[in-house]
């Protein structure tokens, strides 16, 4: 059993906590940003390629710990880094401190430059070579925390590695272009979070690039989020555990875990078989965002049938006639990032409000929003309220019944 943390949005850790439960782990305990875990190496390997909400899943290699910064070289030199990397290799450190050790350390780049002597000196006593930097694509993405040991009286050093080596929300469906789109696994908690029974229709009034409908449909069809991924690597890419030194050495997981991207490439193929019409349902006034979104389901592989789309403005927008229910979510523009005036966006959280009521009768319907004066302009009672972050942002999303 190996320690693992997958990180998320702030905000989101319990839901991540909820996602992870299928998956048995063992010690799981939610700590700021993630949670953390014990499991094998192949179970921490399924979550990772089927977590729809965690941003990365990263792997234990080795802990030290050390009095000062003067200290931290020789602490850090006791890791075997011999049996982690190979001298030909590359590799990356991102040094994250927790809040008491950044009142100690502040400079974290300069702590990752010591873990990187340490490395560096460790493979320069034994052989010629040693490992290289690689800042874009390294083949050891590590990330060194520091926080308080557990008596509080040294520092621990952490060193993980990222297994993905991309981040997770960038399931590769997104085209380059639209102003302001949710992540994609912040989206797919979202829809998540609301109850959704799936049976229902999504609809997003204010839909940009399509993230919450895109993510609805893998959710309602078990496709995996890695799908693209899990194509690409049928055609000979790799996710950076595989060609990491400890993958290598245990050899009896690497058959279960071809089966295991078989499987999920089938099951993914066979949701997308099973899509109906016109469950999606998406809008925006701006015909860009909505050639994005279907360019979007397009690169995604997911049947055009399935999506509706129209270019209304939102206050006009109606669903089909002949629904009475259905699930509406929705993230209208909030101005920091689309520099709209206030007054303007002030009417337009008021008037959508009141479409809401006046033609979404018997649909449920949650609104994302990051601003208090905007979102008491809705005169709607609310339901349910789920603070996120989003980026920096402190979010809500708010949940109104419309009867
Ligand atoms: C915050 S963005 C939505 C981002 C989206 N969730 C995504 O992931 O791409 C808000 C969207 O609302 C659209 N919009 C602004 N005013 C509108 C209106 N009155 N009716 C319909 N769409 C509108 C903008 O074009 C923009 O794409």
């Amino acid at each position: 059993m190996k320690n693992f943390f997958a990180s998320c949005p702030r905000g989101l850790e319990e839901l991540l906590l909820k996602e992870s439960e299928h998956y048995n782990f063992d010690h799981v305990e939610i700590t700021r940003g993630g949670i953390n875990f014990k499991t094998n190496s192949l179970n921490a390997i399924n979550f990772l390629l089927e977590t729809r909400i965690a941003s990365r899943v990263y792997k234990e290699v080795g802990t030290f710990e050390f009095k000062n910064d003067k200290k931290m070289l020789e602490a850090a030199s006791e890791v075997p880094w011999q049996k982690i990397l190979n001298a030909t290799d590359t590799f990356k450190i991102t040094c994250v401190l927790s809040r008491d050790a950044n009142k100690e350390f502040r400079n974290s780049h300069y702590l990752s430059l010591v873990l990187k002597d340490s490395i560096v000196d460790t493979f320069k006593k034994t052989s010629g070579t040693r490992p290289s930097i690689d800042l874009d694509n390294p083949m050891y993405p590590f990330v060194l925390r520091i926080e308080p040991n557990s008596k509080g009286n040294m520092f621990k050093g952490i060193v993980s590695l990222d297994l993905a080596g991309y981040p997770l929300n960038k399931r590769g469906y997104r085209p380059f272009g639209h102003q302001a789109p949710i992540k994609e696994n912040l989206a797919a908690a979202l829809v998540m979070s609301t109850g959704w029974d799936k049976q229902v229709p999504l609809y997003d009034p204010f839909c940009g690039s399509g993230t919450f409908l895109i993510e609805a449909a893998l959710i309602r069809h078990q496709i995996v989020p890695t799908y693209l991924k899990l194509q690409a690597r049928a055609e000979g890419a790799r996710f950076a555990f595989e060609t990491q030194k400890w993958f290598q050495k245990e050899t009896t997981i690497h058959g279960p875990f071809e089966n295991l991207c078989k499987e999920l490439l089938v099951r993914a193929k066979n949701g997308i078989e099973s899509f109906g019409i016109a469950e999606f349902h998406g809008n925006d006034k701006h015909s860009k965002s909505i050639e994005l979104l279907m360019e979007a389901w397009s690169t995604m592989g997911l049947p055009r049938k399935s999506l509706r789309v129209s270019t209304l403005d939102a206050l006009k927008w109606k669903p089909q006639e002949d629904l009475s229910n259905g699930l509406v979510i929705t993230n209208p523009p909030y101005g920091i990032r689309l520099g709209e005036k206030d007054e303007q966006l002030e009417e337009l959280y008021y008037e959508f409000g009141e479409t809401l009521k006046n033609n979404w009768k018997g649909f449920s319907s949650f609104i994302v929003s990051q601003d208090s004066s905007l979102r008491k302009k809705i005169s709607l009672k609310t339901s349910s309220r789920f603070s996120f972050f989003n980026g920096a942002l402190e979010c809500r999303l708010l949940g109104y019944d419309l009867f």
